[in-house]
């Protein structure tokens, strides 16, 4: 792609910013955004950037362009058991307390928002398994949603690396999963426990249809995205948690820096939310 200069750099930046909430730096994601560009115009036999902006803009009706984009720039990193501590305050303390308090026939719903390739939503159902404490009594539901098609794809698949597996202790590891073509398949009935779709946390629409949750998990997003963007996303989250309800964040991404709506709570000493 010629003329892909840093002025077309920044106005890209700025409709992804829109779209998406994520904020692109040029020292950081330049290289990146242009092999893409150039891969894409040559796919389309568009020959400059102004041509295949019009097109991104304008003419990707059923936002395919758009997906390719943002598949291209997203930054996917996770493992199963990563932030484990989480999961132990999960089944340890949310659950049981949820489980007491709500109404019997009512499921306990959990999202997983982001949830790249699967680990996360599956370390939940995982762990849930595991202790076995609510599961024979009620109805719990998992939905991981990303806003990268791709991941949501492989996370259903169901295949994964050795690196991704790390975490997993051995002996939970040859329960849930079987080796399979250099992959570690994970078992069909834990593939199935968890609802995938692909739903960006700015479309309002797509949100308003996933209803409401009693636990959100939203590790490692929100560092993605500048003040404006986080305090969108936050309480676009407290809209969706039941009177509460609680969120964890990533180690590094503090709630009561970008909206003072959450109760911080602390179990073992780590901290999350309640609305
Ligand atoms: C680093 S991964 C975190 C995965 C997992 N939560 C974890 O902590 O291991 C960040 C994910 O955020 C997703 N993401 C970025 N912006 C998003 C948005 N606006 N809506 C939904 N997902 C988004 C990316 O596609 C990426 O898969």
């Amino acid at each position: 792609m010629v003329n892909f200069s840093k002025e077309n750099f920044a106005k890209l930046s700025e409709y992804v910013y829109r779209k998406s909430g994520i904020a692109l730096e040029h020292d950081k994601h330049f290289e990146k955004v242009n092999k893409k560009l150039v891969s894409r115009a040559k796919d389309l036999n568009l020959e400059n950037f102004r041509k295949y902006f019009f097109n991104l803009r304008f003419e990707d009706k059923d936002g395919k362009e758009f997906q390719e984009l943002m598949n291209a720039i997203t930054v996917n990193e996770t493992y199963f058991f990563r932030e484990n501590y989480q999961f132990e305050i999960l089944v340890k303390h949310l659950l049981p307390e949820i489980h007491s308090k709500k109404q019997k026939d009512e499921p306990i719903r959990i999202l997983s928002a982001p949830s790249s390739t699967g680990e996360e939503p599956y370390s939940i159902a995982i762990h849930i398994v595991e202790n076995n404490i609510v599961v024979n009594e009620r109805d719990i539901e998992i939905v991981g949603i990303d806003i990268d098609s791709n991941v949501i794809e492989k996370a259903k698949r169901g295949l994964f690396s050795d690196r991704s597996i790390h975490a997993i202790p051995k002996q939970v590891f040859n329960k849930y999963f079987t080796q399979k073509m250099g992959y570690n398949e994970l078992n069909s009935d834990l593939r199935e426990a968890i609802t995938l779709s692909q739903c960006n946390v700015f479309d309002k629409e797509q949100i308003r249809k996933l209803g409401k949750f009693d636990i959100i998990f939203s590790r490692n997003m929100l560092i993605y995205f500048d003040d404006a963007s986080r305090k969108e996303v936050a309480m676009t989250f407290y809209d969706m948690l039941n009177s509460s309800g609680y969120i964890l964040l990533g180690h590094a991404e503090y709630m009561n820096r970008i909206v003072s709506v959450f109760h911080p709570k602390k179990y073992n000493n780590n901290l999350f939310y309640q609305k």
